[in-house]
């Protein structure tokens, strides 16, 4: 198969240098979808045989059709009076199909013995044609054009009944794999070429604007959902999230699934394949949320969407719900799956159902829908911008390792007046570990995890500090620029003690202790390495011969993104439009989002963007996260600026 845009003369050169399989004449069969343009094909494929020299007939099989509803009898017609007296170098004899007065002309038109006869109109797909057809020829077309044109040939009454014809058509393609099996694929134009082509700047400013209340309340409706991958959860709000992100991915006209790899929770996929010649990009996106932790702590019910002061708060309405509409809102702009559909790329949307919990079965999803997921171009929306009206590119994130210490030293508690003093209470050395994991300007003092130098973008103290709520007093820690210490230097969080509570403790000594840690890695490392280094540090640091158990709760690989690039360029035109004229500014964060090296190791050759939703005030994982709605606005438009953009490429 030759992909490519041969042009008509091209392709009758090809087909004269070779001699007629049987028969006489050369027999060339073309299909493709309806508004492809077969028939000017024929004709244009037609003059540059004559130009050549060469003999031309041409067969229209709608000429054969008994009506609109005949699919079967018009193939035995076709063999019978075109094909088999060809084969035998005899000339052809059938009876028009007359589609005023519906019947078959009794005059008799003859298929002459040329050098080549064109049949259009016929499946490539079908064995009996290709073992017969000297040469097989598939037009694609993206659906838009075809649209248009079929709109400009054909009554507006005639499109309901367009409608269903190409549905059919296109599952025959599909299921007949006529495109695949021909010899010859021929795009027959592109959206550019269109002239209502897929939708301009200001067309889709508005779009937006227009497709905006919608979303909102879809957010909302989204954002009442409580899906907590995280273990000890109550797992079936995950279910219906996902059923209400396929719900919505169905509205914009995708081929929707929810997925799932053994115990792994629900992640939802939705393809649009691309229109011939543009590319497909990947929109990803995460439906779980992070748990609400103290309720007593949220000025609002965390899963009842309120909005405040321009900002929508509820769990999820920023990470990452905010990110799924941001996709429907792109495709909606675009009337993705409506009849007046202009999307100009093919579309998977891919939206995780555990991705707070650390995506443990996403290499697996991964692994089992490569095919589906295969993209040019990946637009991230998990992350966020610079600022309030500063756009951002993310192009380094910081990888991650959450693991569990427990330490032991009692069979069980003990009278602190009759043990305290000779036996080392669990507490005393867990808190005696826990120093070791930083030094004492607090900086991370596990040897052997990665550092590196961060972009030269200034986050000043006291924006920092406004904008994470430190308390007055309170020291930053780390040494280095503060763009370093969150993007390019490992972290380590203390998350979680187990230990009895103050309340009610009797005077014991304490048997055993457990913490929770969070380890942020530097771009560059590794996170099976890391976890080594952390379980050997924790293992050699415990006081007094205190047992020390380890384990491991999840983990995602850290990456830093090359984004230089037609679709970095793409991506930044779009944004510097949708803010306005802001250009965006490339920055790291020091979150993480295992989604992305792992995707990056399947598909080395897409491009990355990480985009998102977030603003420093968004407090995603804390309590009151709310949704700045203006700038959620923009992220809208300008993701939808993005595809338009990408499809130029
Ligand atoms: N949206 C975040 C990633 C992020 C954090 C982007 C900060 C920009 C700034 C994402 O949903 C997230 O929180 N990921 C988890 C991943 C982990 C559980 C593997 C994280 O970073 O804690
Ligand atoms: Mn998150």
């Amino acid at each position: 198969m030759k992909l490519g845009r041969n042009t008509a003369a091209e392709l009758a050169a090809e087909i004269m240098t070779r001699p007629p399989r049987s028969g006489r004449s050369r027999i060339v069969a073309i299909d493709g979808q309806s508004g492809a343009g077969k028939t000017t094909f024929a004709a244009e494929l037609a003059t540059a045989l004559l130009e050549l020299g060469a003999s031309v007939d041409v067969v229209h099989t709608d000429d054969l059709l008994d009506g609109w509803d005949d699919q079967f009898t018009f193939w035995e017609r076709l063999q019978s009076s075109v094909l088999e007296p060809l084969q035998s170098g005899e000339a052809g004899r059938y009876h028009r199909y007359d589609w005023i007065a519906e019947r078959f002309e009794d005059e008799v038109t003859i298929v002459h013995i040329a050098d080549v006869v064109i049949i259009e109109g016929v499946s490539t797909g079908r064995a009996a044609m290709r073992q017969r057809a000297d040469r097989t020829v598939f037009l694609g077309v993206p659906d838009a054009l075809a649209w248009e044109r079929l709109k400009a040939r054909d009554p507006a009454e005639a499109m309901p009944f367009l409608r269903v014809w190409k549905e059919r058509e296109t599952r025959h393609y599909a299921a007949d794999h006529t495109a695949e099996l021909a010899d010859v694929l021929i795009t027959t134009g592109r959206i550019s070429d269109m002239t209502t082509p897929s939708l301009s700047v200001e067309e889709l400013r508005a779009a937006v604007e227009r497709e905006l209340p919608g979303v909102r309340t879809d957010l909302e409706r989204l954002a009442r959902i409580p899906g907590i991958a995280f273990d000890g959860f109550d797992f079936t709000p995950l279910e219906r999230s996902a059923e209400a992100v396929a719900e919505l991915l169905r509205g914009c006209g995708l081929d929707t699934r929810i997925v799932r790899i053994g115990d792994g929770h629900p992640a939802v996929i939705g393809v649009k394949p691309a229109p011939p010649g543009a590319p497909t990009v990947l929109l990803y996106a995460h439906h779980d949320v992070q748990p609400v932790g103290d309720l007593s702590l949220w000025e609002s019910d965390p899963f009842e969407p309120v909005e405040r002061d321009g900002r929508l708060y509820g769990r999820g309405c920023a990470d990452d719900k905010a990110g799924v509409m941001a996709h429907v809102a792109a495709l909606r702009a675009f009337g993705s799956g409506t009849s007046d559909d202009r999307l100009p790329v093919g579309a998977v949307v891919f939206v995780e159902g555990e991705e707070e919990f650390g995506s443990a079965s996403l290499p697996d999803l991964l692994a089992e829908y490569k095919e589906t997921l295969r993209s040019d171009v990946i637009v991230i929306a998990d992350s966020g911008n610079w600022d309030i009206g500063v756009p951002a590119l993310t192009t380094s994130l910081r990888g991650i390792v959450n693991l569990f210490v427990e330490v032991k030293v009692l069979e069980q508690a003990v009278h602190s007046g009759m043990a305290g003093g000779a036996v080392p209470d669990a507490l005393m050395v867990l808190s005696r570990l826990l120093t070791t994991l930083h030094d004492d300007a607090g900086d991370v003092a596990v040897d052997g995890l990665v550092k590196t130098g961060a972009a030269p973008l200034d986050y000043p103290e006291d924006r920092f500090r406004e904008e994470t709520g430190m308390l007055e007093g309170v020291q930053l820690v780390g040494t280095g620029r503060i763009v370093e210490r969150l993007w390019t230097k490992p972290a380590i969080s203390i998350l979680a003690i187990d230990a009895p509570p103050t309340s009610g403790a009797p005077n014991a000594v304490v048997p055993t202790a457990k913490a929770k840690l969070s380890v942020r890695l530097a771009p560059g490392d590794d996170r099976r390495r890391a976890y080594a280094i952390m379980k050997a540090h924790l293992e050699k640091f415990a006081s007094w011969g205190a047992q020390v158990e380890v384990t491991f709760e999840h983990d995602g690989d850290p990456i830093v993104i090359d984004a230089t690039g037609p679709a970095y360029d793409a991506a930044r035109a779009a944004f510097k439009e949708a803010w306005d004229g802001t250009e965006p500014v490339d920055i790291g964060v020091g979150g993480s989002i295992p989604f992305i090296a792992t995707f990056k190791e399947t598909f080395p050759e897409a491009s990355v963007l990480v985009t998102g939703v977030e603003d420093p005030y968004a407090k995603a994982h804390g309590p009151n996260e709310s949704l700045h709605l203006g700038e959620f606005a923009k992220v809208c438009l300008a993701e939808a600026l993005l595809l338009r953009n990408v499809a130029a490429l």
